[in-house]
């Protein structure tokens, strides 16, 4: 094996024990993040997204989001990314802190499913 590859192999390696490593201070069922909706009024509906982890940061926070229109929300806090896959971000990627709640309101004459998806944990 050249060294080259042994290294990137021993690279990939650590890599995958210090996510290992990470994901057990926050991997728990309780530490997912959470997405939770509710009607204000009429056609008004808020959504509150909470990194739920104690510890960590959350960082790239994706969210299934099928039929969510761009035009409802300020891409800063929610972009969709693919409408057809209905693959959304939550603030553009960047880190909510822990137990940091994101929210923010829409209205449209039904409620649109909105579920996490894929996300990290920064932690130290
Ligand atoms: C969402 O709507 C509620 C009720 O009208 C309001 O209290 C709240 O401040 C709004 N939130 C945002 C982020 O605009």
């Amino acid at each position: 094996m050249s060294k080259t590859l042994k290294f990137l192999l021993w690279s990939f390696l650590a890599l995958l024990l210090l996510q290992i490593g990470f994901g057990e201070k926050c991997g728990s069922k309780s530490s997912e993040p959470m997405v939770k909706q509710t009607q204000v009024k009429g056609r008004k509906y808020k959504v509150e997204v909470m990194n739920k982890c104690p510890m960590c940061p959350i960082i790239n926070l994706r969210l299934k989001c099928q039929g969510f229109p761009q035009s409802l929300v300020d891409p800063t806090l929610l972009r969709v990314l693919s409408s057809s896959t209905g693959n959304c971000v939550v603030n553009d990627g960047l880190p909510l802190s822990p137990m940091e709640t994101l929210s923010f309101n829409y209205s449209n004459s039904h409620q649109l499913a909105l579920r996490p998806l894929s996300w990290s944990f920064q932690c130290e």
